[in-house]
């Protein structure tokens, strides 16, 4: 793979040893272009009927990239705003009744924390919390729906595949897949899950305001959209009687905007022109080696999977980032833990490591 070619698209690696695209991605300067073609061309041109055919064309176009990662179909990818927007889509379409129940795996994310906590204020279904390791035991026979990451976002753990596949088909598996897509491989058909919430801005360094939602076929029926607006209608001109699409596009985040969706595109097909296979497999590589050095530093490394994500703990984890921040090298502490987390993508090298681990106290 032509690792100085990638680090030259990604402008903030020229100085930065930049380990957070478990927040946000490097943004390729490509990306940033085509964000200010698009507004510049909105500016002049204004923003008739051409500009929403172009829009219809950037979101299939997404859709299928999207679908292409995991493989998917289109029909079965719909177009959110971040992984949570696609969370809160699955919880706001599913049937509840107040004596259902969720199974969370314990620590997960605000991002699916806080639509399952809402869901519980809002109709009233309990909420029980497992480790993640044993999450599948816990389900009960009220149990409608599990939810967790697919990799968990303060350690790098799998989510355990397994268990999760020998779950009755009545159990429908939600992966929060913020920490999956583009990091690591995803097949959704080989994955035991119903539905797969992943972003955009992260892994596949795209702008904040992208994502999707992956809904296996056997679900599209079952589901009620939460949000339906005119995007998600079949034919709109039916007025009351529209009905939502009856795939994927029937959950599409409703504003999408048509410069961002560009930024998206750019971002991936950077990465997809490198080989996804070959870009899983060096950040996983890097992310291993940066542990094993960590390791032999005397740090206590939390137990982690082979995925793209790092943390180890620090004794004040906010000042070790600060103190990295002055060094120009960026990871994140992780609030309510004493861990510090570094995300290594395929554009890291060596050097980006070495600089981490120099600037540690
Ligand atoms: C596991 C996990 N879930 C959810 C989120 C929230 O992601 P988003 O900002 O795409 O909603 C994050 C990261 O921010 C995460 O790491």
């Amino acid at each position: 793979m032509d690792v100085a070619s990638l680090r030259a698209a990604l402008p903030v690696l020229e100085r930065t040893a930049y380990l957070n695209a478990g927040t946000c991605g490097p943004l390729p300067a490509a990306a940033g272009d085509a964000v200010r073609e698009a507004l510049a061309e909105a500016e002049r041109g204004g923003r008739a009927m051409e500009h929403f055919t172009a829009l219809v064309a950037e979101v299939q176009g997404l859709r299928e990239r999207y679908a292409r990662l995991v493989g998917a179909a289109p029909a079965d990818v719909a177009l959110t705003t971040s992984t949570t927007d696609g969370i809160a889509r699955v919880l706001g379409a599913l049937a509840w009744r107040s004596d259902d129940e969720i199974v969370i795996a314990e620590g997960e994310h605000p991002g699916l924390q806080g639509p399952v906590a809402a869901l519980a204020r809002r109709v009233g279904v309990g909420v029980r919390g497992a480790p993640l390791e044993r999450i599948a035991e816990a389900v009960s026979d009220r149990t409608r729906l599990v939810a967790c990451s697919h990799v968990r976002w303060s350690d790098g753990a799998l989510a355990p595949l397994d268990a999760l596949a020998a779950l009755p088909p009545s159990v429908p598996v939600l992966l929060d897949g913020a920490q999956g897509a583009g990091a690591i491989p995803v097949d959704v058909a080989a994955l035991p899950c119903a539905f797969y919430a992943a972003p955009g801005q992260k892994w596949l360094c795209g702008p904040v305001g992208t994502g999707f939602l992956w809904i296996s076929p056997a679900w599209h029926g079952r589901l009620e959209p939460a949000f339906p607006g005119y995007v998600n209608l079949e034919d709109p001109g039916e007025g009351l009687g529209a009905r939502p699409w009856p795939d994927a596009r029937a959950h599409d985040a409703s504003a999408l905007a048509r410069e961002t969706l560009l930024a998206a595109r750019v971002a991936f097909d950077l990465l997809d022109g490198h080989g996804w296979p070959r870009v899983h497999e060096r950040a996983a590589r890097l992310a291993g080696d940066l542990a094993a050095r960590l390791a032999e530093a005397g740090r206590h490394v939390a137990p982690r999977a082979p995925t793209t994500l790092v943390s180890w703990r620090e004794a004040d984890p906010v000042a070790t980032v600060a103190r990295l921040r002055a060094a120009d090298v960026v990871v994140r502490d992780l609030p309510g833990t004493d861990l510090v987390r570094a995300s290594v993508g395929a554009w890291s090298d060596e050097d980006d490591l070495d600089r981490l681990l120099r600037a540690l106290p």
